[in-house]
């Protein structure tokens, strides 16, 4: 089992996503849930992940969506907002969620913060160790839109459409296909089998 960091039940969770969900209404509450619901089913799968953690630091890995509409500013504010509420590893999540490859360049969207912030965001990354936990996460991230499960290319094509790419691009493509590589070796078998939509929409 991961770590037994300080996270806040499945109940204060959802109600830290409906409040969000109040003060920023978007398509953004619907794919945390599904990716929410693809980490637990990984995690069930999983030699060493805990699939409650992995259902409760999904629904919160975009919780810094609350202060938008923003772009990238939203992994900071997530970050800030869930450790000034005691849960160091969901911030860490906040955090670490779009950083496949950790390094800032790779980020397709605007930054919407001040320079200070993005010096800040770049440190925080640096000291964040990577976990297990935040690896499932990257993943998870990119196996749902706010529609429904999809394939890790179906995301990278609908995150480029909306955000860009930078020359950077075709490493973070690279590292999130091996990341899925290393999960389906880790659960046995391919994980897309395990999200029931996209299970039944690819095979029929
Ligand atoms: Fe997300």
């Amino acid at each position: 089992m991961e770590s037994e960091g300080l996270l806040p039940s499945l109940k204060q969770a959802e109600a830290l996503l409906q409040a969000a969900e109040h003060r920023n209404a978007g398509g953004w509450v619907a794919h945390s849930r599904f990716v929410a619901q693809a980490a637990r089913l990984i995690a069930e799968r999983h030699p060493t992940l805990d699939p409650q953690r992995a259902f409760v630091l999904g629904l919160l890995h975009d919780l810094g969506r609350q202060t938008g509409p923003n772009q990238d500013r939203h992994i900071l504010d997530g970050h800030d907002a869930l450790l000034a509420l005691g849960y160091p590893d969901a911030a860490r999540i906040a955090l670490t969620h779009s950083f496949v490859v950790p390094d800032l360049a790779t980020l397709q969207g605007q930054w919407d913060g001040t320079a200070q912030e993005w010096a800040r965001l770049g440190n925080l990354l640096a000291a964040a160790e990577m976990t297990e936990e935040d690896r499932l996460l990257q993943l998870c991230d990119t196996l749902a839109l706010a529609s429904g499960f999809c394939t890790v290319q179906e995301r990278l094509v609908d995150v480029a459409l909306r955000y860009g790419f930078n020359t950077r691009t075709p490493d973070k493509w690279r590292a999130v296909l091996t990341l899925k590589a290393d999960f389906d070796t880790a659960c046995g078998g391919n994980i897309y089998a395990l999200l029931p939509d996209l299970a039944e929409r690819l095979i029929g």
